[in-house]
């Protein structure tokens, strides 16, 4: 989708929630390519997030933005349409979330239908070789590199492997990398074979986020 391009993601979970749309413009003006959006059900993960009233006011005041939404919920192909019309332009789902084949199809059939990218996602402890028959209708895999559920958690190591297994098996694939993304482990993603980066707290944090982006994007 991307050609193994450096994408940089924009978690606004981390963002001051009370002014999500500037917040968002502020990022881009920074340079940031894609607005994250993670969605949380508290079932699928222990915490709740965001639903279709707050994604398209996001949508609304930011009309050009690539909005990226990280499905971290149960019954993800309930929900597709809204997000289609509540304005997501990217949809990412949990295999964990889907007990079998059919219903993965069935996912990924439907985001298509609707002309959103579509990719899916994988816990840390779920294998790259859980992937293997749908890597062929994927624009891109995130591989998930702390638990799902919070922003500010620490960069699972033990990830690494997996990112480095899936771009040999699959060298233009666009690889998806979220959670304790930070200029360190941002050098250990890349040189893996990541090239879509989302990061929450170290962007938010930065005193200085275009520096940091233009910095990540040059490497
Ligand atoms: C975790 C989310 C991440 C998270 C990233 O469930 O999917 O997108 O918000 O935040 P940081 O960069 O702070 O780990
Ligand atoms: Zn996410």
């Amino acid at each position: 989708m991307e050609n193994n391009k450096i994408i940089i993601a924009a978690s606004m979970l981390s963002s001051d929630l009370s002014s999500l749309s500037s917040e968002a413009s502020r990022m881009i003006e920074n340079g940031v390519d894609w607005l994250h959006m993670d969605i949380m059900d508290g079932v699928f993960v222990p915490n709740i997030t965001f639903g279709f009233p707050v994604l398209k006011s996001l949508r609304k005041k930011n009309q050009t933005a690539f909005i990226d939404c990280h499905l971290m919920i149960v019954d993800p192909l309930k929900w597709i349409k809204e997000f289609y019309k509540s304005g997501a332009n990217s949809i990412s789902f949990h295999i964990e979330a889907c007990h079998d084949t059919e219903y993965v199809m069935k996912v990924i059939k439907k985001i298509k239908e609707y002309g959103l990218k579509v990719g899916i996602a994988l816990k840390p402890n779920t294998p790259i070789s859980d992937l293997s028959e749908y890597i062929e209708y994927l624009d891109y895999v995130l591989i998930m590199t702390v638990e799902p559920g919070f922003s500010g958690q620490s960069f699972m190591h033990s990830c690494v492997s997996k990112i480095k297994a899936l771009k040999a098996k699959h060298p233009y694939l666009d690889i998806q990398v979220d959670g304790g993304i930070n200029e360190k482990t941002f050098e250990v993603c890349v040189k893996s074979g990541a090239n879509i980066f989302v990061s929450g707290s170290t962007l938010f944090k930065h005193n200085d986020p275009k520096n940091l982006i233009s910095k990540l994007k040059s490497s």
